[in-house]
């Protein structure tokens, strides 16, 4: 299906399942080898997928929480989460190879098996894995974010939680259950979706979105790859949260890791700025940054 067939096409309920998905029986076509996941709207699972002869990565999702979800957008006639996945086509994006409805009415996705880790994992821990390999590996996440908007989707839920890393070290951004068209109907004021640690000030203060919501989510992302910590200290209230983030100035990356060199220091506090004017034109801009930095053994 072509990237914007479903953006004019006909308007159906949201969150209802289209006419002539694909309706399968689980316990027929899966042997499922092990839970991986349990997201806030899904259950993943490995399973060996006995039409294709190969181990896949099942995603289920939640019936009542997606159809909730794809509400929001009534009359706007919002992709599901398997048509967009169907619909990217990125060496740092897990591949999709198919979407449909269960016979008990859930949706789901069978996805290429990333065998690897999430880089929350990689941070949290302060992976070994990483040392000499966060350039390299922020610059792919740019890379399959710029796709994302060159093809006028906004993901919105970057975090390294979202960001798979596999056995050769490559980034594969995973969970587009966030993701909405980039159009200026689906960028309208409204609800604050999302990772609550990276959601934009313009997304707090309730304003029309853009494209700069991904970017600073990614300097977010970048700064914890860095540094191992958030920018701005989380506090046990969410709204606390939000409030230090309006209104005060995060703090400087060098100050948290003494290894952090002024000009890398310069590069974050661009991408996390709080005015979307003053962050990077877009993620291929803030990759450049990056791959320009005199000191590249991060
Ligand atoms: N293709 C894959 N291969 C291997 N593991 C995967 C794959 N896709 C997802 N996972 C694992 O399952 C977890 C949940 O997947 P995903 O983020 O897509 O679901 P979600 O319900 O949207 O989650 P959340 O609400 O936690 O963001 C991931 O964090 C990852 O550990
Ligand atoms: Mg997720």
């Amino acid at each position: 299906m072509g990237l914007f067939s479903f953006l004019f096409g006909k308007k159906s309920s949201p969150g209802a399942p289209r006419k002539g998905l694909k309706r399968i029986s689980l316990e027929k076509r899966f042997e499922m080898s092990g839970r991986t996941g349990q997201g806030s709207m899904s259950k993943v699972f490995r399973a060996y997928d006995r039409e294709i002869g190969r181990n896949v990565c099942l995603k289920l999702l939640d019936k009542l929480k997606t159809q909730t979800f794809e509400a929001r957008f009534v009359g706007l006639k919002k992709p599901t989460e398997g048509e967009i996945c169907m619909a990217l086509r990125h060496d740092h994006i897990v591949r999709t190879y198919e979407h449909g409805i269960t016979t008990k009415g859930e949706p789901y996705l069978v996805m290429e098996w990333v065998e690897g880790l999430g880089l929350n994992y990689l941070v949290d821990t302060r992976s070994p894995q990483l040392n000499g390999n966060r350039i390299t590996i922020l610059g792919q996440l740019c890379d399959a974010v710029q796709y994302m908007h060159d093809n006028k989707f906004l993901h919105r839920d970057l975090c390294p939680r979202n960001v798979m890393i596999d056995k050769e070290g490559q980034v594969k951004l995973i969970d587009f259950g966030l993701t909405i068209p980039y159009t200026p109907a689906f960028c309208a004021p409204g609800n604050r979706t999302g990772t609550p640690d990276i959601l934009a000030p313009e997304l707090l203060r309730r304003k029309a979105i853009d494209h700069r919501v991904d970017l600073f989510a990614l300097g977010v992302t970048a700064y914890e790859v860095f540094t191992g910590q958030l920018p701005w200290e989380r506090s046990p209230s969410s709204e606390e949260t939000f409030r230090r983030r309006l209104n005060t100035p995060p703090r400087h990356a060098k100050d948290l890791k003494p290894d952090i060199g002024d000009q890398l220091d310069e590069i974050l506090w661009k991408s996390i700025a709080r005015e979307p004017t003053d962050r990077f034109a877009s993620a291929a801009a803030f990759k450049e940054a990056l791959l320009k930095l005199e000191k590249q053994d991060y």
